[in-house]
């Protein structure tokens, strides 16, 4: 919530009412687009390359992955054949790719979610979403959806207590930001 009026009062400040109102359509229609979603029925035991389309198209794009289709396709299908029990993702986004670790992964797994309100890139999202992102969830995976800085040594610490020891690979560059939280931490070797 607090990020919602932080929001508001940054459009008003830097770009006036008329702005402010584009997004109140924007954020709307997309609440408009979640109830949307939560009447659709999830698919269940799909292969990778439809799961990503689902994720791509349902609810007039809701969840849309920012990713190319061809590489995100070879991931999913990846993960579909290691089944992790745990994934940290730095970046939810809209929950695309969220939405295909849910998925894809080991039905139990622990699944961890970082994305900062207000992020780069026009990331974050809004509280209401938090709402949405838990239904991707089987029934006995455990979803964390952590709002806050990746770099910060809270969410380090919070991360921390919900992984327990569980050792972590880090896979691209973004995720160099929880290494070294990590690391603030006190925490991790990584190979
Ligand atoms: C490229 S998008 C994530 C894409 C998403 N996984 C997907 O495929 O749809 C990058 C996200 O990282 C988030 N982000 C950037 N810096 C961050 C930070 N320091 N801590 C947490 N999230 C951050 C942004 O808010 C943005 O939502």
């Amino acid at each position: 919530m607090i990020y919602e009026i932080e929001i508001t009062l940054r459009t008003i400040r830097r770009e006036g009412l008329g702005s402010l109102f584009k997004k109140l359509g924007t954020y709307f229609h997309q609440l408009f687009c979640g109830a949307v979603f939560l009447c659709q029925r999830l698919p269940r035991n799909a292969k990778p390359q439809e799961l990503v389309d689902f994720s791509f198209h349902a609810a007039g794009g809701l969840l849309q992955p920012a990713q190319v289709r061809s590489e995100i396709v070879q991931l999913a299908e990846l993960v579909r054949q290691r089944q992790p029990k745990t994934i940290v993702e730095i970046g939810t986004a809209q929950g695309g790719t969220l939405f295909l670790w849910c998925r894809l992964t080991h039905p139990e797994a622990t699944i961890v979610s970082i994305d900062l309100p207000g992020g780069i890139h026009g990331g974050g999202y809004p509280f209401w979403k938090t709402f949405l992102y838990k239904t991707f969830a089987q029934t006995e995976q455990k979803l964390f959806l952590i709002r806050a800085n990746s770099q910060s040594p809270d969410t380090a610490k919070k991360l921390l207590s919900i992984l327990g020891d569980t050792t972590v690979r880090f896979r691209n560059p973004v995720n160099i930001d929880v290494f070294r939280c990590l690391v603030m931490g006190e925490w991790m070797e990584v190979e």
